[in-house]
């Protein structure tokens, strides 16, 4: 069974509290969501290796540490992992972006792909891929497989909000991919909508209906 890190730290919670509230219009929605990716990044690059460097400081050399360059991508689920994207780029700048077109469709709630476009040495990075909501898990089950068909080994799905639906569904079908989220809230309710959640997430950040 894949792990489950869910980010209480103060901050995410209160920006996770803004983009909740019904009121909160798409700029602001937008800002908040770039804002908790970049602090849910901060946890999921926990453990990228370090080797160790010298440097002259003003006063002496000195040994330090530095990233040792392990290739990283960041696959987001269009279109509302879009919003994820420049966040995550503030803190790796150098990670390639590749991108995964699913939607869910309203009426059976199944994942539809339709598009896919991948750095091409995807097999050799470490991928993170990001949607704010993980409701039935469908979506991302199907990104993380279109992933592994073309190669991807080594996977993270970061998102916002989840169900615990969705957490166990990603858990049983990718026991090896480990999920990172500010809040796994109460249940789906019968139209696939988290509870409470934020409502839908790609409507809220593109001003659309
Ligand atoms: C939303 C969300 C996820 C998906 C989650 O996307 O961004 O991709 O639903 O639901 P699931 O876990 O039940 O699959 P949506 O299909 O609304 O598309 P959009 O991003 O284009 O708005
Ligand atoms: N997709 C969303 O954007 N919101 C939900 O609550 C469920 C799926």
């Amino acid at each position: 069974m894949s792990k489950v890190t869910v980010m209480e730290h103060p901050l995410i919670q209160h920006k996770l509290t803004f983009i909740r509230d019904k009121n909160t219009g798409s700029k602001e929605f937008r800002e908040l969501v770039e804002e908790l990716s970049l602090l849910l990044a901060y946890e999921v690059t926990r453990n990228l290796p370090l080797n160790e460097v010298e440097v002259e400081t003003p006063v002496c050399w000195t040994k330090t540490k530095q990233l040792s360059g392990k290739k990283m991508g960041v696959i987001p689920i269009l279109r509302a992992g879009l919003g994820m994207v420049d966040g995550i780029l503030k803190l790796i700048p150098a990670a390639k972006v590749g991108h995964v077109g699913v939607y869910r469709d309203p009426k059976t709630l199944k994942p539809v792909e339709y598009y896919c476009k991948l750095p091409s040495d995807i097999e050799e990075r470490e991928l993170i891929v990001v949607d704010p909501m993980l409701a039935t898990g469908g979506s991302a089950i199907a990104a993380i497989e279109f992933l592994k068909d073309k190669g991807g080994k080594n996977i993270k799905f970061m998102c916002l909000v989840a169900a615990p639906e969705g957490v166990e569904a990603v858990q049983k079908e990718h026991p090896d991919v480990e999920i990172y989220v500010a809040s796994i809230d109460n249940e789906l309710n019968e139209k696939g909508y988290i509870v409470p959640g934020l409502g839908d997430a790609g409507d809220r950040l593109y001003g659309t209906k």
